[in-house]
């Protein structure tokens, strides 16, 4: 998919997404070995767009089966389009002299089956990105199915017959590590923490969301975010929340966040009761901005 790490890098910035040099060198190593790759880490950290941004770096498409409580191989692998069946039947049916074993082929072929995401990634002439997204929602009868799946690149559909893979998708699983995700997977897998980003690296990421504001602005959220995260909250602020907060800011005309900020922001910054609570003590609010000041003057410098 890449010729170099480098170009990897090159490509991952230019789609917006902003990596560290492990996450480039996992995903290269993966890509080369034709190894799974398995994220894990907090919600909002950049899971999914990795994914997205793999793909858009390799010119391919993304198949995505995003996971849930109670999901079945039906909805992950495809199943016949029984509407599309019978109105062909009744078609053939008023057509008159009808050869009805060979209808009966017809209508259990490719032509007659809604692939899911795991099928159509394993139709793709060319290697897509296949994004098992979420996979810590399924059962473990599932995972068996999609471990199957990943050491043989072939489906086996009642009446369909057995699918062989026209080509080999770049498998990307992510887990908000809600449930444990089995060690057979993780055997095939590479794995990868992605967790909240640094402050500088945050900084760049705000960059990219609003372009025409200053160094000083990106690096005065990234370090907003780093001192929200260092203050125990119950629902720590993810990196997709603090570019909703660059967003507000731009929208309410303010270029950083002051204390008097404070009541119009929280519906942002804290999710929860007691969230709240915390940073409406006394002077609760003042010493996060003191400690956010800190730490942007520290990813200033390092960015400098
Ligand atoms: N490294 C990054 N570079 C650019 N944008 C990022 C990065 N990490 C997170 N984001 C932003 O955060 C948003 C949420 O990330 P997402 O991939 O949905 O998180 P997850 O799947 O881990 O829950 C993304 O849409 C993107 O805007
Ligand atoms: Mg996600």
């Amino acid at each position: 998919m890449f010729s170099s790490l480098q170009q990897l890098e090159e490509r991952l910035r230019a789609s917006g997404y902003i990596a560290d040099s492990i996450t480039t060198t996992t995903v290269f190593l993966s890509t080369r070995l034709h190894k799974t790759l398995l994220l894990e880490g907090p919600a909002g950290s950049g899971k999914t767009q990795l994914a997205y941004a793999v793909a858009d770096a390799a010119n391919t498409t993304v198949e995505r089966l995003q996971c849930y409580e109670g999901i079945n191989e039906e909805k992950a692998i495809g199943k016949f389009d029984e509407s599309l069946q019978r109105l062909c039947v009744e078609l053939r049916a008023k057509s008159g002299d009808v050869d009805w074993a060979s209808v009966r082929t017809e209508l259990h072929s490719q032509d007659f089956f809604n692939a899911g995401p795991l099928m159509r990634a394993l139709l793709c002439e060319k290697p897509c990105v296949l994004l098992v997204d979420e996979l810590d929602k399924v059962d473990q009868a599932f995972e068996a199915m999609l471990l199957e799946l990943l050491s043989e690149w072939r489906l086996s559909i009642p009446k369909l017959g057995t699918v062989e893979a026209r080509s080999i998708p770049f498998v990307v699983l992510t887990s908000n590590e809600e449930r444990r995700i089995g060690d057979p997977l993780r055997r095939r897998s590479f794995y990868l923490r992605v967790e909240h980003p640094t402050a500088e690296r945050e900084a760049e990421i705000v960059a990219l969301r609003t372009p025409d504001s200053s160094p000083e602005f990106h690096a005065g959220l990234a370090g907003l975010a780093k001192a929200l995260r260092g203050w125990s909250l119950e629902k720590a602020p993810s990196v997709s929340e603090i570019l909703d907060l660059a967003d507000a800011l731009k929208i309410l005309g303010h270029d950083q966040v002051t204390p008097e900020l404070r009541d119009v922001l929280l519906p942002l910054m804290a999710k929860t009761e007691a969230d709240r609570k915390k940073l409406l003590l006394r002077d609760g609010f003042a010493s996060l901005i003191y400690d956010a000041q800190q730490y942007t003057r520290e990813a200033l410098r390092s960015a400098a």
